[in-house]
């Protein structure tokens, strides 16, 4: 028995805000700089009344669609996300109460940007234990909230939004192999240092990023991670049909293809579009592919993430 994705969906807010739309809006940066250190050319901000399990119920509208699969098929809700509407309940239960299902598990899984792959990990888990049938696997996330417009070396790197895969068992191949870790010990480079509590700033509330320190260490543990992935399923990472990053920095991306012996044809790049927007880019990537006819039935596909924690992680599956 298999976990096998039988549909796809995301969600963007709004219109799309431009490097240069940030200019306008008085962050001291430019086009150029943007660009060319991190390939974003622009992300969806979410209106301050719209939360993550808003996003997620249009991705989840969107996923079930592409799964024909009702609401009330679901037995499984897992929502990947840092930014949820409440300390509790989760934004699970939230985005079960919207979507109008009764009675499936539901909970949120806080990984960051590795969250999607550690909620497919989890998900594919119970699939194949029998105890579960369909889940909806969701990345959703409203970073807006929790950015400092005043740090321009953090503010132009995030969006908001959200994607969805309905997960079922199926006896067709699906997830072949999964892997994910953690070390807290790099629980500094990049973090959220505090909290806005019943009306009152407690320590930080914002992102902060030691940007070099990220970078070097998101290049390492994403080529080391997506080999391991390979290992286990027992499949060269040169033949995979497509790498799906967490989408967060063009140059990451590409030294991650490169140390995997992978073409940028065969890797999907969708930062461009919707800056990093955590937890949801995995899924944005992968419903952008299948959207555009890229990712095929019975390819392989190799998604991998890395985030705050630091965590990381990576599922390889025949889609
Ligand atoms: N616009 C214009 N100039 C800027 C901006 C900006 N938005 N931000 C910083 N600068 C300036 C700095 O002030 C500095 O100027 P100075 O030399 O006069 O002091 C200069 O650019 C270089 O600054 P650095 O921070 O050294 O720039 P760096 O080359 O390291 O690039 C970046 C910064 C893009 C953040 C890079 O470190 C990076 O890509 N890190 C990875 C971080 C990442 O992707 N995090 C995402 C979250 S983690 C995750 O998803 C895994």
């Amino acid at each position: 028995m298999y976990a096998r994705i039988a549909g796809v969906g995301s969600f963007l807010p709004g219109q799309p805000v431009s490097n240069n739309d940030l200019v306008q809006r008085g962050v001291d940066t430019d086009d150029d700089w943007i660009v060319a250190r991190t390939g974003i050319k622009a992300r969806h901000l979410a209106e301050p009344d719209c939360t993550s399990s808003d996003l997620a119920l249009e991705a989840c509208r969107r996923a079930l669609e592409s799964a024909k699969t009702e609401v009330d098929e679901i037995d499984l809700i897992i929502v990947a996300t840092s930014t949820p509407d409440f300390i509790f309940p989760s934004t699970a239960c939230l985005l079960q109460s919207k979507l109008g299902n009764h009675g499936a598990m539901a909970f949120d899984v806080q990984a960051v940007c590795s969250g999607f792959v550690y909620a497919l990990n989890i998900a594919d888990k119970f699939i194949r234990s029998g105890s579960h049938k369909k889940a909806l696997v969701v990345g959703a996330e409203v970073f807006s909230r929790i950015l400092d417009w005043d740090d321009r070396a953090t503010c132009v790197l995030f969006g908001d939004g959200a994607g969805a895969v309905v997960l079922e068992a199926s006896e067709k191949p699906g997830i072949l192999a999964t892997a994910a870790h953690a070390d807290g010990s790099h629980h500094g480079i990049l973090s959220v240092p505090g909290s806005i509590c019943g009306g009152k700033v407690v320590g930080d509330p914002f992102l902060r990023m030691d940007g070099q320190a990220v970078f070097k260490f998101a290049v390492r543990v994403l080529a080391d991670v997506a080999k391991e992935c390979c290992e286990v399923a027992g499949i060269a990472s040169h033949a995979i049909d497509w790498l799906i990053p967490h989408q967060a920095n063009i140059r990451i991306i590409e030294s991650t293809g490169k140390k995997l012996g992978l073409g940028m044809d065969k890797v999907i790049v969708t930062v461009d579009h919707h800056g990093n927007t955590s937890a949801a880019s995995i899924p944005l990537a992968l419903d952008a592919a299948v959207r555009d006819g890229r990712v095929q039935r019975g390819q392989k596909i190799l998604l991998e993430g890395v985030g705050g924690g630091f965590t990381w992680g990576a599922v390889l599956l025949e889609f």
